[in-house]
Order: C-alpha cells, then sequence, then structure tokens
C-alpha cells in the first residue's frame, strides 16, 4: 500500500506517495526521473547504484524507499554547486577515469561518502574502500589515479 515518504534531495525537501518497500534506486530513477544513479547488478554486487545516506554511501538498489524517511539523500545530479564540479567529479575528467561512463556516478558518489567518512584515507585503505565499484570497461588504470587524484586533493 503506498504511503507518503518525505526525505531531503539534492537539498530539496520532498514527498513521495509509494510503496515503501520500493528500492530507493527505482524511484529515484523511474518516479524522479534522476538516471544518472545506474541500475548494474540489483544485487549491491557492482556499485553503480551508489548515492549518499545522510552522508554514507549507500547502494540504492538494496535499501527500500520507506527507509530513508527523514534522511538527507544525495545523488550524482545534487554533487555540482553553484555551477561548479565536486573536486571528485574534476579529478575524474582530469584523468580521463571513464570509457562508457556507466559505473562513473557510482564509482563518484562511493568516493566522496569514503572520503566524507575519512578525509586524510591511506592509499591502501582508500584504493580497499573502493574494493566492490566494478568497472565493466575495466578502465581500472585511469580510475585508480583518478581515486589518487581526489584523495591527495582532499589531504590539502
Ligand atoms: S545495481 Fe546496486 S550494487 Fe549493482
Ligand atoms: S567506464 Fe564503462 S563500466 Fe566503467
Amino acid at each position: 500500500m503506498d504511503q507518503s515518504i518525505s526525505f531531503t534531495l539534492n537539498g530539496k525537501p520532498l514527498t513521495v506517495a509509494t510503496d515503501p518497500s520500493r528500492p530507493l534506486l527505482e524511484v529515484l530513477r523511474e518516479d524522479l526521473d534522476l538516471t544518472g544513479t545506474k541500475y548494474g547488478c540489483g544485487e549491491s554486487q557492482c556499485g553503480a547504484c551508489t548515492v549518499l545516506v545522510d552522508g554514507v554511501a549507500v547502494r540504492s538498489c538494496v535499501r527500500t524507499v520507506g527507509s530513508v524517511t527523514g534522511k538527507k539523500i544525495t545523488t550524482i545530479e545534487g554533487l555540482s554547486a553553484d555551477g561548479k564540479l565536486h573536486p571528485v567529479q574534476e579529478a575524474f575528467l582530469a584523468e580521463k577515469a571513464y570509457q562508457c561512463g556507466f559505473c562513473i556516478p557510482g564509482m563518484i558518489m562511493g568516493l566522496v561518502g569514503a572520503l566524507q567518512q575519512k578525509p586524510v584515507p591511506g592509499d591502501a585503505e582508500l584504493l580497499s574502500g573502493m574494493h566492490g565499484h566494478i568497472c565493466r570497461c575495466c578502465g581500472y588504470p585511469n580510475l585508480v589515479k583518478a581515486i589518487r587524484r581526489a584523495a591527495a586533493q582532499a589531504r590539502k
């Protein structure tokens, strides 16, 4: 049965009327037209659907929309501010860390979440924190460069 579910999405308060057991990813993409967040595996295995919930990176394919009541959701569409890309987005651009681009929104949100949890991570810790983000184009060399560049910027 549908319920009214309220949360903050990319800085704006929002209420949706829907079945609270639906995946957050489905509501974002199909009801709210926020298609930057991708559907990859649907089983919490690839990271393509990563968004921030209260600043923590979560896999929106396995989070119900009902579970985010009252929380702050940030998607890739909400990352830039005042017309400026987020530094992590800039790092991915600078390192040309994309091929088809499908995995990139999830990678970026995962990295932003990791850097919010620990702004000055060690290199090994940083890379192991990104395990579970899968790039089907296997663009890992440039992805690793982008991750290191973003972390180096965060350390400054
Ligand atoms: S679509 Fe959610 S982790 Fe793959
Ligand atoms: S750039 Fe194509 S899946 Fe990663």
